[in-house]
């Protein structure tokens, strides 16, 4: 028999505003660690250029609570929701909210293929690949 859950994850785009100043990282990250903490929120944002994509995942209600706040946030605009669903399972188990920056995906090129398929919207199909290739990476961080 299937485990009844609520666990839910929701993966967006949006692209950051003028209000996204020097320094606006560290703050979004610090606020994002002692919130997702206390509502055991999962997930990661990857900052591509002025593109963010961000996965949150968690239980249902603390999910949809987070993801209303972090809507209203005027530091980004054109939030854009690729997948809205339940699941069995986190993507990220211990990262209360990981980054990834320029820098680091150029380590990862076909992290950065997908992300960059998903910003310029090309590809239909790299909204769940992403979440595929997310695993790789946490599993490849783990050996
Ligand atoms: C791209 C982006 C991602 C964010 N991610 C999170 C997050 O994962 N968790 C969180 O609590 N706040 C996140 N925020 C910040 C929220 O919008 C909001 O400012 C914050 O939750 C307020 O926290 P506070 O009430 O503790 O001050 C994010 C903001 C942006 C612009």
């Amino acid at each position: 028999m299937k485990k009844a859950t609520n666990l839910h994850r929701v993966l967006y785009r949006s692209e950051q505003t003028q209000k996204f100043g020097e320094g606006e990282l560290e703050k979004i990250l610090s606020s994002a660690h002692k919130n997702n903490t206390d509502h055991n929120i999962t997930g990661i944002l990857i900052r591509r250029g002025i593109f963010f994509l961000q996965l949150l995942e968690g239980d249902i209600k603390n999910v949809v609570d987070i993801f209303s706040k972090i809507k209203r946030d005027l530091r980004h605009k054109n939030i854009e929701v690729l997948l809205n669903e339940g699941t069995d399972s986190r993507v990220f188990h211990k990262w209360t909210m990981g980054v990834i920056e320029d820098s680091s995906l150029s380590n990862l090129p076909e992290l950065q293929k997908t992300i960059d398929a998903i910003i310029k919207q090309k590809e239909k199909d790299s909204n769940v690949k992403v979440i595929e290739i997310l695993k790789l990476f946490t599993s490849s961080l783990k050996k």
